[in-house]
């Protein structure tokens, strides 16, 4: 008899750069799943400087060509420490889902020679990672969304709905590098858009000012105040105010746009970390006053990605939406906060197996749904 599951690792990288993560799981024909065992794998300090580099169009052709290997190699590399370390062979596990790392993102079309189009590339060459584990890995989810008019972001909201349902209102909202939102709504057709910086431009200056690699808990913030007036100054940021449909990334939010805004910082260095952590937190309940409370309400905020564990943030958040509703995160769902994108792109892998569209049109953007991913085969 056939079973009724796959097993698979879903890995995700997104755009913190901080690492790869990645989720073994079962998931059944009805869509339910187990996480079986979880795994990350930081990028090492000299990949992660590339990567930013090429991310921030600092990077030579040749640098992206290689960087798609080695981002392929360590790709493998935390595939192969999840499944020793779950004491799992790869002949166990159906396939790989690997969503790679956005090294650029350009969804609204430009134009040469006449030939207008959107463009996005994810590098990790699934080629490598086939090879290197011995299961078959699909990637590239992006591509077709794009090829269909979309804007082939966000791609999580369709494992949204299948994870939390429509039992309640919900807002899920990642804080990853970039801030993302979906509304599961029954009064509404799911959307989604990113909502701003995430984790982003407080990282950077962590980094800078403090020599760490993040705000590990938001104890740097804690310690400060909010600079209102350099608040209010940032604010004005014309990307709050699009209408969604709308996604960004390290083309806006990248270091240009931190050293731009750091000309107009307090003195004070926790304030400057402070001030971007209540900018995260106010863009996100501008967002939802702006663009999903006219639309429908929220009765819980389920917040997920690294930006989870940032208490201070999440005071930030409890400030701006005082009573008006709940705030969970992905944990009090049985669902790691990081590892929530990983298990999402184990969904999708899933419907390139089964071949199940899986772009949800409304969020999108795209003119049609379609088999999303490409695979290759060890
Ligand atoms: N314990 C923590 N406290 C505060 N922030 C954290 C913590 N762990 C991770 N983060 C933040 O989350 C980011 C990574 O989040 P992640 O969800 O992996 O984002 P992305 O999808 O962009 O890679 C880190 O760069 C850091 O800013
Ligand atoms: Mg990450």
């Amino acid at each position: 008899m056939d079973k009724n599951y796959k097993t698979a690792i879903g890995m995700m990288s997104g755009t913190s750069m901080d690492g790869i993560d990645a989720a073994l799981v079962r998931i059944f024909n009805d869509f339910s799943f187990e996480i079986l065992n979880t795994h990350s794998l930081d990028y090492p300090q000299e990949i992660r400087k590339k990567l930013l580099e090429i991310a921030n169009n600092k990077g030579l052709t040749a640098d992206i060509c290689f960087m798609d290997f080695v981002v392929g190699k360590l790709f493998a590399q935390c595939a192969n420490e999840l499944l020793e370390k779950s004491n799992i062979k790869a002949g166990e596990v159906d396939y790989i889902a690997s969503h790679g790392q956005t090294v650029f993102h350009s969804p609204q079309p430009q134009e040469i020679g006449g030939i207008s189009t959107g463009s996005t590339l994810q590098i990790g060459n699934i080629s490598v990672i086939a090879q290197l584990t011995g299961i078959k890995t699909i990637g590239d989810f992006r591509s077709k969304d794009i090829a269909a008019g979309g804007q082939g972001a966000p791609l999580v909201p369709f494992a949204d709905e299948l994870i939390f349902k429509k039992d309640k209102n919900r807002a899920i909202q990642n804080i990853g590098g970039i801030g993302n939102v979906t509304v599961l709504s029954k009064e509404c057709d799911t959307f989604a858009f990113d909502t701003g910086p995430g984790n982003m431009l407080i990282d950077y200056f962590v980094q800078k000012l403090f020599d760490k690699p993040f705000d590990k808990n938001g104890e740097i913030a804690s310690c400060g105040n909010v600079d209102e007036k350099w608040l209010n100054e940032l604010l004005k940021e014309p990307y709050y105010s699009l209408e969604p449909p709308k996604s960004t990334g390290r083309e806006l939010f990248n270091e240009n746009y931190a050293k731009k805004i750091y000309k107009t910082a307090p003195d004070n260095k926790n304030n400057v970390i402070t001030t971007l952590t209540a900018l995260t937190a106010k863009t996100i309940f501008d967002a939802y006053e702006k663009f999903v409370f006219p639309r429908t309400d929220i009765e819980q905020i389920v917040l997920g990605g690294g930006g989870a564990y940032n208490c201070t943030l999440i005071k930030f958040l409890e400030h701006y939406f005082k009573n008006r509703l709940e705030i969970k995160t992905h944990n009090d769902f049985n669902i790691n906060d990081k590892f929530k994108e990983a298990l999402a792109f184990a969904m999708l892998g899933f419907c390139t197996i089964e071949k199940i569209p899986s772009n949800l049109t409304h969020c999108t953007g795209a003119k049609k749904r379609v088999i999303m991913g490409i695979t290759a085969c060890p």
